[in-house]
């Protein structure tokens, strides 16, 4: 891939509680290269997304995936797992709108926060508008993990980490541990 892979900031910096700003202009080439690095650094990291505020870039830009099958145990973990999985979306400027007020709880991990996981309470079915990387409008409808993902890609560009979504902090915790515990059950 032609991009740099960047540095993936972790929680306590400044910049992962601002509220980013939109993007202007897609096809700026400055927006187009952090496009480019982003793509790098998740194909490097092998992970489902990535928002441009945990590489230091305060812009409304994410991009993100849903595998279809995943060797990370917490996908398996979370019962509303998707198995038809999405392909590499950018989004720039997303909007989020819920179908209904009905939550669910899942099991979610960020770069941003290494080794630690929670359970979090996300919207099960949403609809979402955004930029694709050529400026064109894209809508989608999505349930579940996919609507979990794109929940959690969003939430860093108002300046939210999962920790503060959180409805039961008891679930908070080290992977490592949690994952042990689940599979002792
Ligand atoms: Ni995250």
């Amino acid at each position: 891939m032609a991009g740099r892979i960047l540095e993936v900031i972790a929680m306590g910096h400044p910049v992962l509680q601002e509220v980013s700003l939109a993007v202007k202009n897609p096809l700026d080439p400055d927006v187009q290269a952090l496009i480019e690095n982003m793509e790098a650094t998740v194909d490097h990291l092998n992970c489902s997304g990535l928002a441009a505020p945990q590489v230091g870039a305060s812009l409304r830009l994410v991009i993100f995936r849903v595998p279809k099958t995943t060797e990370n145990p917490a996908y398996q973990l979370t019962p509303e797992y998707d198995p038809e999985g999405v392909p590499w979306t950018v989004m720039i400027n997303p909007e989020i709108s819920p179908l209904s007020r009905e939550m669910t709880a899942g099991w979610e991990p960020c770069l941003s926060l290494p080794g630690l996981m929670g359970e979090v309470p996300r919207y099960h079915s949403i609809q979402y508008t955004y930029l694709n990387r050529h400026g064109q409008t894209e809508s989608r409808t999505a349930h579940g993990f996919h609507a979990r993902v794109v929940q959690h890609e969003c939430d860093h560009l108002d300046g939210i980490l999962f920790p503060q979504r959180m409805t039961d902090m008891s679930t908070f915790g080290f992977k490592e541990e949690i994952l042990k515990r689940m599979e002792a059950c």
